[in-house]
This record gives C-alpha cells, structure tokens and sequence, in this order.
C-alpha cells in the first residue's frame, strides 16, 4: 500500500510513519518543516517538501505518486492555548489545510484517510473514563478545528463512501523504541519533556500549572500513552478502513497527575529535578482520562508499553542520546 502521511517530519508522524516503512508500506511523507524536522523522516520514506495551505503542491503530490491509497493526516497546529491566542490561525489553516487535502484525496480516488484528532473534543467530561459517546465540547480553536474535519470526514462517508478513522489522542508521550526519534518541539510546552530537560541541564526547574484542582494532590489528571502504541492503533486502523469508518479514543485508562508524572521522572533520571508551583494554565481540564475499550474490542488493539515508567523510560532515553533533538 502506499500511503500519504502528513506531518510525518513531526513529533507522532514521523514515528508512526517509521511503523508503517517497518510494515513494509511505502510511505510519501508530505510536510512544510515548519514544525517537524527533515531527518526524523525515516530514510526509506519518500521525502515531499511542500504545504497544505498550497492546494497545488497538494494536487502534484497525488499525480506523482498514483499509487497512493490511504492518507494519514498529522500536519497541524497543535496546541491549545496558543490556539486561543490565534483562533484565527487553528481555525482557518487546520481546516482550510485538511480541506485542500480531501479534495485533492476524493479528486485522485483516495477512499481511506486516518485523522490525529483530540481529547480536547472533551473539555467538561460527564464520566471518566471517556469513551466515544462522551458529549463533545471543544475546549479550544484547536480541539474545535478537529471537531470540524471530523464531521466533514462523516460527510465524505456519506457522499463519496470514503473509510475514515478519527484517532482521538489523549496525551501522546514517549519516544520511538529504536531510540531514533523522539519529540523536539520548538518551543517545547509539553510535561514531560520539559520535566527531562531540568534533568539534562537545560532548565533549572519545572513549574507545576495550578496545584489546587479537585485531584488526588491537587494537580491534573492525565493518560498518557506511548507514541508506539499510538502508531500500532494506526495501522490496525487503516487495516479495518474497509470494513467502515470508525472512530476511536486513544489512552491507557489510567491517569496520573503532573506531580506524579515529575516523581516519575526523578526515578527514571536520578535527577532530583526541581519543581515549583505556579499559576493554573488557562484551558486545562482536571482530569483527562480515555476509555479505549472499544478499539480493543473491535481493532485487537493491545498497548505495548502502557507503564509510565517504561513511557519516561523511552523518552529519556531520546532525550539522553538527543539532548538538542534534530540539532537542525
Ligand atoms: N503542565 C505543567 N507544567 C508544564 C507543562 C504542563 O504543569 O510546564 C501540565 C499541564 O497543565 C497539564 C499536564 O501537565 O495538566 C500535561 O500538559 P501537556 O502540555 O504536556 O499536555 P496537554 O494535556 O495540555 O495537551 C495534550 C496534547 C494536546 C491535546 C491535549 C488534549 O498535547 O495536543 O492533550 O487535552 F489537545
């Protein structure tokens, strides 16, 4: 099968799309550099330099590779709270960006397509863990923007009789088990590799984002989930596109919260990895934690490395070995 990935130059693409070159899929990798870095793509993917908001480039990418038949869609703005600071930003290019990329997709006969999707979709949870018939309530432009292209997708079903699965991540974390690639955002925002970098050097201390939530010590509650388990969910997905679109939520079932996520981390480094409290971060949820019962059932989907130690393990050796990341 040959198999578009967007953003597979990124944090999650480019892991599952080593996943996928494993398998022996043949994989275009298709991204603008703007977030992701040239040598995470694995060297047996096919490299395209180019960007979504560029519907031509997009259409060129098709026609070039003919053989494309599933698309899997990283490339996107990502986070949260800027995403309330540019609303314009995640609204617009999220969803003007994927919108290019299913025309073009729909247009050259494409039928199978795998979207990153949220758990910002769940922003006032009524039950933990969170399954699929949790009410959606985007807590921002950004879980908004994918709440979009995922009715869109359920659209194209409808219309074009195009398979979909919607991929609802709770918090993806980790690194490859190869030790190859790993995350490196710039600039980083996300717990854990911040919490590795005091232990590296590169930060004095960590700050906690509120202490006062109604949780176990005060701090949020969240599932985290090795990004190797999130590409074997891909995979699996992709297999069953045939069969119907789907959509699923992503997570081990289990959460824990930032204070423990830093102990973990101290156990892992060996570093005592300074920590203070500080001001909550506006848009946090208390507590995010994922059912993923229904992949399991339906998809098999087993997770590989569902411990946190053995999650901060991965990263930190990622870390250790890439201590400035790409370096590019
Ligand atoms: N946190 C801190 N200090 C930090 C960074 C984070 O206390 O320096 C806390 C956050 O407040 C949060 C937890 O650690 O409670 C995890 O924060 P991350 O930034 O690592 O991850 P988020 O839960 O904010 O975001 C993740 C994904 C998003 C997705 C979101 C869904 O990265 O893409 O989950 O809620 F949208």
């Amino acid at each position: 099968m040959s198999i578009l990935v967007t953003g597979g130059a990124g944090y999650i693409g480019s892991i599952v799309a080593e996943e996928l070159v494993k398998e022996g899929e043949h994989v275009i990798v298709f991204d603008n550099l703007s977030c992701g870095h040239r040598s995470a793509v694995h060297p047996e993917a096919v490299f395209v330099y180019g960007d979504l908001a560029d519907r031509q480039a997009v259409r060129q990418v098709f026609e070039a590779y003919p053989t494309i038949d599933a698309v899997m869609h990283f490339a996107s703005y990502t986070l949260v709270g800027e995403s309330i600071e540019k609303p314009f930003q995640y609204l617009g290019c999220n969803v003007t960006n994927g919108l290019n990329l299913l025309q073009e997709a729909v247009a050259h006969g494409v039928r199978r397509f795998i979207l990153s999707s949220t758990a910002n979709l769940f922003d006032q949870p009524e039950r933990t863990p969170i399954d699929e018939e949790e009410r959606i309530i985007p807590g921002s432009p950004y879980g908004e923007s994918k709440h979009i292209l995922e009715r869109i997708l359920h659209w194209l079903d409808r219309i074009y009789g195009f398979r979909y699965a919607t991929l609802r991540y709770f918090n993806a974390a980790g690194a490859s088990p190869t030790g190859e690639r790993g995350e490196d955002h710039r600039p980083e925002t996300h717990l854990i590799p911040l919490t590795l970098q005091v232990a590296l050097g590169r930060r004095d201390k960590v700050t906690i984002f509120g202490d006062d939530y109604p949780t176990r010590d005060g701090t949020c509650v969240r599932d985290y989930i090795h990004v190797a388990d999130l590409a074997q969910a891909h995979i699996l997905a992709l297999r069953a596109l045939d069969g119907g679109s789907r959509v699923y939520n992503l997570g081990n079932g289990q959460g824990f919260t930032v204070k423990e996520v830093i102990e973990v981390c101290r156990e892992v480094t060996g570093h005592p990895i300074p920590a203070e409290v500080g001001p909550r971060r506006p848009g946090d949820p208390a507590v995010l934690v994922a059912s993923s019962e229904k992949i399991r059932r339906e998809l098999g989907w087993q997770p590989r490395y569902p411990d946190l130690r053995t999650i901060v393990e991965h990263a930190w050796e990622w870390h250790r070995t890439h201590p400035y990341g790409y370096g590019d």
